[in-house]
């Protein structure tokens, strides 16, 4: 049997069976299809598959360079490229096999109605659930704009609630003052779950030409670089969201089980990994082993006996760390 297939790993996320806890993110999947050509790669390795960021109009992205690796991370300034949400339900949802995983669209907008519209389209599909991006920060408009505004980020939240019954996930931006604050917000606007966190905005200069590397002068940084960040992020959002029973899936610079472990201890119930398939495509097979394997070496029966059970070392983490 292989380790995905395992019945330890299974977990319920907003009442969707994933068959285990491990997310492909968006961005770094394309549209679903992007690794299956890769020999020994399965969708069935991931419990859900979340997809390229969508819009209403079909968008060419940004001006090269997109991507730059740095120590530890990567650099990215994609500019939301994709060939719009008709495309994307009309000719790639088709092509999906949803016996696989599950999938998630993962929902960009301009403006408030571009968001409403294009959840719209998304419920009236097969798609189980539907990922809200407040937190973009390589568009100029809509994106990150909202998503470091907790009133607006409740506004996005409101119109998608109001144009789906299927399970909503808002995903946060971590490049803010008080993220949990932003969660509580996006849980009265009436959001299922969340994704926690996007990528860190971040630069990097040319030092002989002067400029920045990236077409779009700043990127989101992503890769193991942003992890302790997102750690902070899901132990945070965990405490506001945890009352109400909705679940986050953690994510930033996963690349092995440990790091997956991390983020369930801090509270996420699913856990994202991005960057990493870059360099590794067959990462998701090592996770879900060494997740099993600390199951085993813990006495645990399932994975959702590790969500939440960080003990922490002081009665607050918001102490003085000078
Ligand atoms: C090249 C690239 C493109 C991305 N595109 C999107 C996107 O379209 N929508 C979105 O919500 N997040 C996008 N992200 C963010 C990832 O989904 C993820 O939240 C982030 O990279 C942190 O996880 P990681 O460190 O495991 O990559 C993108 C990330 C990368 C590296």
């Amino acid at each position: 049997m292989s380790a995905s297939a395992d019945p330890r790993l299974a977990v319920d996320f907003c009442g969707l069976d994933f068959q285990t806890p491990l997310v492909l993110l968006s961005g770094c999947v394309g549209f679903g299809e992007e690794y299956t050509r890769v020999e020994g790669f399965s969708n069935r390795d991931a419990g859900a598959v979340c997809l390229k960021g969508t819009t209403g109009a079909p968008r060419p992205g940004n001006p090269p360079h997109r991507v730059f690796e740095t120590p530890g991370g990567l650099l990215n300034a994609i500019g939301l490229q994709n060939p719009g949400v008709d495309r994307v339900v009309d000719e790639i949802l088709p092509t999906l096999d949803f016996s696989e995983t599950r999938f998630i669209a993962n929902v960009s907008g301009s403006t408030l109605e571009e968001y409403e519209q294009v959840t719209r389209r998304f419920d009236d599909s097969p798609i189980d659930a539907i990922e809200i991006n407040i937190s973009c920060p390589n568009v100029r408009e809509g994106g990150v704009a909202f998503g470091n505004d907790p009133e607006m980020s409740a506004r996005v939240v409101e119109v998608c609630r109001r144009a789906t019954d299927k399970p909503l996930i808002t995903k946060l931006s971590p490049n803010q003052t008080d993220i949990a604050a932003n969660a509580r917000r996006c849980i009265e606007a009436g959001t299922d779950a969340f994704s926690v966190i996007n990528t860190l905005m971040g630069m990097a200069i040319d030092i002989e030409s002067r400029t920045p590397v990236l077409g779009n002068d700043q990127g989101g940084l992503s890769g193991p670089a942003i992890k302790p960040v997102a750690l902070l992020k899901v132990h945070q959002v965990y405490q506001v969201a945890r009352p109400h029973g909705i679940p986050i899936i953690g994510q930033g610079g996963v690349t092995c089980a440990e790091d997956a472990i991390e983020f369930l201890i801090a509270g996420a119930t699913a856990v994202g990994v991005g960057t990493a398939l870059f360099y590794d495509p067959l990462v998701c097979r090592r996770i879900n082993q060494g997740i099993l394997d600390y199951l085993d070496r813990h006495g645990l029966a399932r994975v959702g006996q590790i969500t939440g059970s960080l003990r922490l070392n002081r009665a607050s983490t918001a102490g003085c760390v000078c």
